[in-house]
């Protein structure tokens, strides 16, 4: 009997490649990959730690996929990822919890398992930081056919006062070139056509002479890979060159994510950010002098220790001004081991929730009225998947806005020229015209 895996997957773009690549060594044993949780052997939960929150959600569906143990005695279930690296022997202590392990120890994925399985062990535990760790020439198994996740590199040195990430990924490295344009061409030749680069700080890549810009140049060749997006950037090493390619190379799709998390200096200041309010005003005026249609998204942040409602208000107009297509929100979250733990002036929990509504409220209406002028434009949309209801596909523009149109699931991974009909304020429904 085949013994089948399950990987479900919390948390940032790195995560999900990451869930790949383990998928990917699975497979090259004798594992199979399990298409339902019923069928799985092993479920292994990819984790994230930056928010308290959501690893309480984790923890809470950890404990409801025990049930599956009771129903087969000799299931494994693992925990992977960031909250495995900053928990390890906790999670290690919980009864129903056979394998923890860090993002720096997939590599031995399989003997961990091994050793479960055949060596009689009753637990493992593998959350030893590797800050040489890079996973070269292991070939991730995509979940997507039309979109491939590649890591270009892993880790961060900025150690933002509120962030947890540098503790539980270690210190930044980057891949090599070599390595990263073989996976290209391979998923190129697989017939993938949209490729996202991914890191904690794409814009500090840096292998040999070949910086960010120069690696977005490399990429934009390889043969078959039609569209490329690249996420997280950082505003403090989002570079000129950088900019500059990005409107060069047509392949590159006209969206940002740039977080900027407060837009007071003070809140920056203290999350050791490494820029200023008035540094990131300028940043994006000179993006849109070169790319002028550019869709930005950003991470932001409320209730940051010592965040006075000044500062809130500052954040708020930089939203004003700038318009973001949509952001990611956030409530500070206090992490151990960071800095910002011990910082005086926590905000009650009270004045953080007021401030995310009134971030939200603020949000919405900026992005419905960017949104609405879309309806009626002519766009290209890559075809990503099935819509909820039958005959119904769904599909991205280079704006990385969802259209759902009426269409056959064999149109899956072309692209297509729609007319947008209409939009709820966030996705849109579209009618393929090409
Ligand atoms: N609390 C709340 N949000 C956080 N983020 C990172 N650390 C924390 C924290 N301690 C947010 C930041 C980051 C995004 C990935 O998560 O906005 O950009
Ligand atoms: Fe965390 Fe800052 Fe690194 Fe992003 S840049 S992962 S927020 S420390």
């Amino acid at each position: 009997m085949p013994f089948r895996f399950y990987i479900e997957t919390y948390g940032c773009q790195m995560n999900k490649y990451d869930s790949e690549l383990i998928a990917g060594l699975l497979l090259t044993g004798t594992y199979e990959l399990a298409k339902t949780l019923d069928e799985a052997d092993i479920i292994l939960v990819n984790t994230c730690a930056v928010r308290e929150h959501a690893e309480r959600r984790v923890l809470g569906r950890i404990s409801e996929l025990n049930k599956y143990k009771l129903i087969k005695p000799k299931l494994i279930l693992g925990v992977i990822g960031c909250m495995a690296q900053r928990l390890g022997e906790k999670l290690q202590n919980i009864r129903y919890i056979d394998l923890v392990v860090g993002p720096d120890n997939y590599r031995n994925m399989i003997k961990i398992i091994e050793n479960l399985r055949f060596k009689r062990r009753r637990k493992q535990n593998h959350s030893i930081l590797n800050n040489k760790e890079i996973y070269e020439g292991i070939i991730p198994y995509r979940y997507s056919k039309v979109h491939a996740w590649i890591a270009i590199m892993r880790g961060c040195n900025n150690f933002c006062t509120y962030c947890i990430v540098p503790y539980v990924r270690g210190r930044e490295r980057s891949r090599s070139v070599d390595d990263i344009l073989n996976e290209l061409h391979n998923t190129a030749k697989q017939g993938f056509r949209e490729i996202s680069l991914v890191g904690q700080n794409v814009n500090s890549y840096h292998y040999g002479d070949v910086n960010f810009a120069k690696l977005l140049e490399l990429v934009c060749q390889v043969e078959g890979i039609e569209r490329v997006l690249f996420v997280t950037s950082h505003p403090k090493d989002m570079s000129d060159d950088v900019i500059k390619i990005m409107a060069q190379e047509s392949k590159i799709c006209e969206t940002l994510h740039l977080p900027f998390q407060s837009g007071s200096n003070n809140v920056l200041k203290a999350m050791n950010r490494g820029y200023t309010r008035e540094y990131y005003l300028n940043l994006i005026d000179n993006i849109r002098k070169h790319i002028p249609d550019i869709a930005l998204t950003s991470d932001v942040m409320v209730g940051f220790p010592g965040e006075t409602d000044t500062d809130f208000e500052d954040t708020l107009s930089l939203l004003e001004i700038v318009r973001f297509d949509s952001i990611f929100n956030f409530k500070y979250s206090p992490r151990e081991g960071t800095k910002a733990i011990d910082f005086e002036d926590q905000i009650p929990e009270e004045i953080k929730q007021a401030r995310l509504e009134r971030l939200i409220n603020l949000q919405q209406k900026i992005s419905k009225e960017i949104n609405a002028k879309l309806v009626g434009q002519t766009l290209e949309i890559l075809i990503n998947g099935k819509g909820k209801y039958p005959n119904q596909i769904i599909g991205y523009t280079r704006h990385n806005k969802a259209v759902i149109c009426e269409g056959a699931e064999d149109l899956i991974g072309q692209f297509a020229i729609v007319k947008i009909i209409s939009t709820s304020g966030y996705t849109f429904k579209g009618e393929i015209r090409d």
